[in-house]
């Protein structure tokens, strides 16, 4: 039965890979200025390219949002890495007036440092661009006090911008933002004269920063659409660092290895062996379960160091889970010592049980929320629900086959078998065999010397 369900799993993980092999990694580059104590510029890029048939080209797909607390002033992004070619997206307007005008998008480029104006088809050349969406939508918070505007542009045939470059193909793509908070306008048309930014990027006022195009590239055949923005993530395949992103992903990649080896191998490993029913299982069982919670506080540690703030269940969770591995070594540590001494399970048995249930089933929860936070592809997380669903059906059967061998064997044959051991069973159901025999059971204790004599020295 547990075999059959195991192929199950594993063909329909496979199928779900292969479903989802196609779909593109989202790019996105964001500020959150108003999360900030004096607040600055706040906008959101995504960016999804995608080759088109019909014109041999790749079109570029935009999403803009803009995050506004006043009506004062103007955000923008352009392509290049300067003012001069570059292809500026202006964004402003009144979020709060009661005419209940759409945010404007007006795309315009320059030659220098200078007001930039809207585009003429001589600007162009063989690009096109189209706005598809441009509206107010209220603040995330609710309040009244902000709005965000949320637009989509598409630039077909994008690379054949005869300005600053652009290309589908680099790993590195310079952008620019640029940003004015106080020019009071007259009317929101898109040719409105804008007042210029501030000068210095140390004022804020604008920045560069860097794209990797290719990773934007959507191979799906479907309709293509603007991507959406994944809330509270700041850089997705993006760096204010040119191919920055690579060691920063390659950060955020460790965390998420180390992570998913101790909770998807060690710590499982770790409850295997305690039923293998080996004279060594405590001993293998404590050396595992120690691994894998210092693979944990590494994993947790670059987390920290990779997060700027705790403001996602994810930490909230993570750091949950790992004051708990140090919980779950005083406890199996206290359940020890007791246990030698009063040969029963008390309430650090209980507690180290039943708080290693719940850590395994956070520990595995996070790797999914770290997956979304992350803004990983419908692939990883399909693999990482996989490897879930499997541990856990190899712990379930494992559990299953071990009681039922417990259960078969006359007590006097039995391996010395660890108090702990006998909790597990009753906890799946699947083996409330052996409640009334644990005072008899574990009256040899011959798994423990090893331990013992550690503690002893000590
Ligand atoms: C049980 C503990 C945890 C598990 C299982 C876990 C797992 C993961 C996974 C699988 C990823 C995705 C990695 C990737 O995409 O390559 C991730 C990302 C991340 N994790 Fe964790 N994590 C845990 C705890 C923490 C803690 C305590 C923090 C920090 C407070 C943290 C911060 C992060 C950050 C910042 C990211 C990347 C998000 C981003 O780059 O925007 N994690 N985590
Ligand atoms: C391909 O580009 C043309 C304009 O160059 C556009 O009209 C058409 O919709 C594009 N095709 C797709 C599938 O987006
Ligand atoms: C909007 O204001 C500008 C001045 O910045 C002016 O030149 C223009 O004519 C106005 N447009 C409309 C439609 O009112």
């Amino acid at each position: 039965m547990i075999p059959s369900i195991m192929s199950c799993l594993g063909s329909f993980t496979i199928l779900l890979l292969l479903a989802c092999w196609t779909i593109a990694e989202p790019v996105q580059y964001c500020r959150f200025g108003h999360r900030t104590q004096d607040a600055s510029v706040d906008f959101c890029l995504g960016l999804t390219t995608h080759y088109n048939a019909t014109s041999n080209d790749h079109d570029l797909y935009l999403s803009v949002q803009v995050t506004r607390a006043s009506a004062l002033g103007w955000t923008a992004v352009g392509t290049g890495s300067m003012m001069a070619g570059s292809l500026m997206f202006i964004i402003y307007g009144d979020p709060f007036s009661d005419s209940k005008l759409p945010p404007t998008v007006s795309i315009r480029t320059i030659d220098g440092h200078r007001q930039p104006h809207v585009l003429s088809s001589a600007d162009t050349g063989e690009a096109d661009l189209r706005i598809l969406q441009a509206e107010w939508v209220p603040g995330a918070t609710g309040g009244d006090d902000i709005s965000v505007a949320k637009t989509a542009v598409v630039c077909y045939s994008c690379e054949k911008w005869p300005g600053m470059p652009i290309s589908a193909k680099t790993r590195s793509q310079p952008w620019i933002w640029a940003w004015n908070n106080k020019q009071k306008f007259e009317n929101y048309s898109e040719d409105v004269h804008l007042k210029v930014h501030s000068y210095h990027a140390t004022d804020g006022g604008w920045g560069r920063f860097y794209v990797d195009m290719t990773r934007s590239i959507d191979q799906d055949s479907s309709v293509p659409s603007p991507p959406p923005i994944k809330p509270g993530v700041a850089e997705l395949g993006a760096s204010e660092i040119p191919g920055g992103w690579s060691w920063m992903d390659s950060i955020v990649h460790v965390h998420g290895w180390v992570m998913a080896a101790a909770f998807l191998a060690v710590f499982p490993a770790g409850v295997i062996v305690m039923r293998s029913g080996s004279p060594k299982s405590f001993q293998l069982h404590w050396i595992l379960q120690i691994l894998a919670s210092i693979l944990l506080l590494v994993g947790v540690a670059i987390g920290l160091i990779r997060a700027h703030k705790l403001d996602s269940f994810h930490h909230w969770i993570g750091i949950i889970v790992a004051i708990c591995s140090l919980v779950q070594i005083v406890l199996g540590w206290r359940h020890h010592v007791l246990f030698v001494q009063i040969r029963r399970r008390q309430w650090a048995s209980y507690g180290h049980i039943w708080l290693g249930r719940v850590s395994l089933l956070l520990g595995w929860t996070n790797i999914i929320t770290g997956l979304l936070l992350t803004g990983r592809s419908f692939s990883w997380i399909a693999i990482a629900l996989g490897l879930v669903a499997a541990d856990a059906a190899v712990l379930a059967g494992w559990i299953w086959v071990s009681a039922h061998r417990h259960k078969q064997r006359p007590q006097s044959e039995e391996s010395p078998l660890y108090a702990l051991q006998s909790m597990r069973d009753d906890y799946f159901a699947v083996a409330a065999d052996d409640d009334d025999e644990s005072e008899t059971r574990f009256s040899r204790d011959e798994s423990e010397p090893v331990a013992i004599s550690k503690k002893d020295t000590e």
